[in-house]
């Protein structure tokens, strides 16, 4: 009884609230400047302001100069060329590239009101080298009327420039300085004491490829190799006995190890994880990879995707990399470059790449590039060529890809790839001289889960499923109007077309993406309010439920063509204009896929498919049985931000015009890591259906184990009394 009580309080200790916030936890970015064109100090001397290139503009930032992290950085939508500091710094003036000038507050960055045209421009950026000496790396103040060295500072090695310097010869001197890998180091002196130093990493600022490593989990090797020699043997028998022997040796070793003592055995499963087990967990669901990065000045780096540090970094020598692809058989990494030049790593010692190739392929001037099977590539150039170019220099199997499609402006193209992997056109769509493509999205390979589409009264809608789709959006100069067409990649089919006729802005990102039988996409317009719209489309084979059109006993034949889809349509009004947007992506694709959204205010949302949805209706149309169909909602003309789906919580991206956004599955179903790439990176996870697959971080395996080792003694204890009683009963003997 007593124990029985003891268990029960013990029980209910446990129970405790399982929310836990992972914010700043599993996200990270990487805050960039980029290379700065001018620094200079503000008025009350506590931060250093910046100049630096961002896209075709410039951005300002203010930097804390006790630890070199950033207050503030703010876009300028126009390129500076140079700054000139008034009044101790406590206003600027910044010279754009048409030589117009401009006015700034030294303390908040805002600009300032009043003409600053009359000025007489003198440039602060060049930091006066009057009253110092370099030399062999090793930074001295002379004082300027007995012109003797008062002070001596070693710099870094790779010290390449003075950005900044500054001493009032009595004892404070403050420098910045670049180094050559792109590192930007300050440090403080007061009164020959090194007060403080810090150093900026500006090296990965501008990502213009990306590829992603998954880091290998051997843990299981042995385990498959097993399966492996179970399957070879022909005897039935022999492979039972196999498996038993091997599963008693792993016994025997469990117990060796803790020296049969029950004791250690329970002290090793109440233990809390260590670092070590943390890691293996984080390999064995996928958590563990490596994002690599090219930059602009063709750098490339690989960032633990965990939380941002550099793994590695090397200095190619490609000018303009537009793509970096992994192998992860060969576990090669390969970049190239927009001229055909290409570098080929060796990986196999995951922390330390080695060059082993270096050489140019047979286009000069590559526009876009696509990863086909093997080796193999897909190039368009700027002249619009096409082919098929492989970097492997072993014989490769054919393609099995038969059908690609490209576009351009004005055209979409239809090619195939025969047998001994040549191109050749099949059709081509050519839009009118006013009209022109401006966004493109192909249907998504990715597994299908369900075939139909359940409603509240147990019937189905059956998904159009057919893999051949495009989905484009032409703009028509002349009327205005948007066009969003869904055609077959096979054949170049029209399957369905709609229009918009509400003054779409084509100065706005038309952003798009296909899933599995629906596409989203998005535009601003100005009518009936200037307002960003999102817009579904989904496709069924047929809007009446139970009615299947497809058959899987036969065979599709796609060049003679296929039914065309049944269409269901739906737009939604949204608070905030969106700049990219992308599909998460999760293993099996079996959590409910969502719209991840780049916006233009600096923040990443997602929102669930679920609410994305086509068949959405009115309060007053939706009946009882509609109201049972599962995460209905009814039709609200505006879809709300909720706080929950901000995926960079009250962080600020500052992007840049070609920024990319990518989803990334983990072994863990419920989760995908999401990163955005351009000036800055920034990665978190997400997960759209919960995390159905994830133990809370309160879940207490002590607890469980001691309830559970707690009811076997007692029911060793009750056993003997529950029998006694027994007995007495079938004797009729009263207690
Ligand atoms: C089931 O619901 C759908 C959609 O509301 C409706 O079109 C259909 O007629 C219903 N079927 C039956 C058998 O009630």
């Amino acid at each position: 009884m007593y124990l029985l009580g003891f268990f029960l309080l013990l029980l209910s200790t446990s129970v405790q609230a399982i929310y836990s916030d992972e914010a700043f936890l599993t996200d990270w970015q990487l805050q960039n400047i980029g290379e700065y064109q001018c620094v200079f100090e503000n008025e009350n001397s506590q931060y250093l302001v910046t100049i630096s290139q961002f896209g075709r503009e410039s951005l300002l930032s203010f930097i804390n100069e006790f630890n070199g992290e950033i207050l503030f950085r703010q876009p300028l939508d126009f390129s500076g060329v140079d700054v000139m500091v008034i009044d101790n710094g406590s206003e600027f003036v910044i010279k754009d590239n048409n030589s117009q000038l401009r006015g700034f507050n030294g303390s908040t960055g805002f600009p300032l009101e009043k003409d600053v045209g009359g000025y007489d421009f003198k440039s602060s950026c060049q930091p006066s080298m009057d009253g110092f000496k370099l030399k062999n790396k090793t930074l001295q103040v002379v004082d300027p009327e007995s012109e003797l060295v008062v002070y001596k500072m070693d710099l870094w090695d790779n010290f390449q420039r003075i950005e900044y310097i500054y001493t009032d010869f009595k004892g404070t001197l403050k420098v910045l300085y670049s180094t050559t890998d792109s590192k930007y180091v300050f440090q403080l002196v007061k009164n020959g004491e090194l007060i403080s130093e810090w150093s900026r990493d500006e090296s990965q600022s501008d990502v213009v490829a990306h590829t992603v490593i998954n880091l290998p989990d051997s843990s299981l090797d042995s385990i498959s190799q097993e399966i492996v020699q179970e399957k070879d043997t022909s005897n039935p028998w022999e492979a039972y006995n196999f498996r038993v022997n091997k599963n008693f040796q792993r016994f025997r070793d469990f117990l060796r190890r803790y020296h049969y003592s029950p004791g250690s055995m329970i002290t090793e499963m109440l233990k809390t994880d260590d670092d070590a087990s943390k890691e293996q967990r984080e390999l064995e669901f996928g958590l563990a990879k490596y994002l690599v990065v090219a930059t602009q000045k063709g750098k490339i780096s690989a960032l633990n995707i965990k939380n941002g540090t550099t793994e590695w970094s090397i200095e190619s020598n490609l000018g303009n990399i537009i793509l970096l692809q992994w192998f992860p058989d060969s576990r090669e990494l390969i970049a190239v470059d927009r001229d055909g030049q290409y570098e080929f790593y060796n990986l196999t010692n995951l922390s330390q790449p080695t060059l082993i190739k270096k050489d140019g392929c047979s286009h000069t001037n590559i526009d876009t590039i696509s990863f086909l099977e093997g080796q193999k590539f897909f190039v368009t150039t700027e002249d619009g060529q096409k082919d098929i170019v492989s970097f492997s220099s072993k014989a490769e199997k054919p393609l099995k890809h038969t059908f690609i499609s490209t576009h351009d402006k004005r055209h979409i193209y239809g090619h195939v790839i025969t047998d001994d992997d040549q191109l050749r056109d099949t059709w081509v769509t050519t839009l009118d001289d006013d009209e022109e493509i401006i966004s493109f999205a192909r249907r998504e390979d990715t597994p299908t889960v369900n075939l139909g589409h359940i409603l509240g009264n147990r019937t189905v809608l059956y998904k159009y499923l057919y893999p051949n789709l495009i989905s484009y959006a032409v703009f028509n100069k002349k009327t205005g109007n948007l066009f969003i067409n869904l055609i077959d990649s096979v054949n170049g089919a029209l399957l369905h077309s709609q229009v918009h006729d509400d003054r779409v802005d084509p100065r706005m990102p038309v952003e798009m993406v296909f899933g599995e039988n629906w596409f989203v996409y998005s535009y601003f317009s100005s009518q009936p309010i200037p307002e960003q719209k999102l817009s579904v489309v989904e496709l069924y084979e047929s809007l009446e439920p139970d009615h299947r059109v497809s058959d899987n006993s036969t065979q599709l034949n796609p060049l003679v063509g296929v039914h065309p889809p049944s269409v269901i349509a739906q737009s939604y009004f949204f608070p905030e204009v969106i700049r990219r947007m992308q599909l998460s992506y999760t293993k099996f694709g079996i959590t409910t896929k969502s719209v991840i959204l780049e916006l233009e205010n600096g923040q990443l949302i997602y929102l669930s498919k679920a609410l994305l949805n086509a068949r959405r209706k009115d309060e007053s149309e939706l009946t009882d049985d509609d109201k049972k169909e599962f995460m209905i909602m009814p039709y609200f003309s505006t879809l709300p931000i909720n706080d929950h789906f901000i995926i960079t919580h009250i962080r600020h991206l500052i992007m840049g015009p070609h920024s990319k956004l990518i989803s990334i599955p983990t072994n863990l179903e419920s989760t995908s890591i999401v990163c955005n790439l351009g000036h800055d990176i920034f990665c978190g996870k997400i997960t759209p259906s919960g995390q159905f697959d994830i133990m809370s971080p309160n879940f207490e395996k002590g607890k469980l184990i001691a309830t559970v080792i707690g009811l076997v003694f007692l029911c060793y204890f009750i056993r003997p009394s529950v029998e006694a009683k027994k007995l007495k009963n079938s004797w009729m003997v009263r207690n």
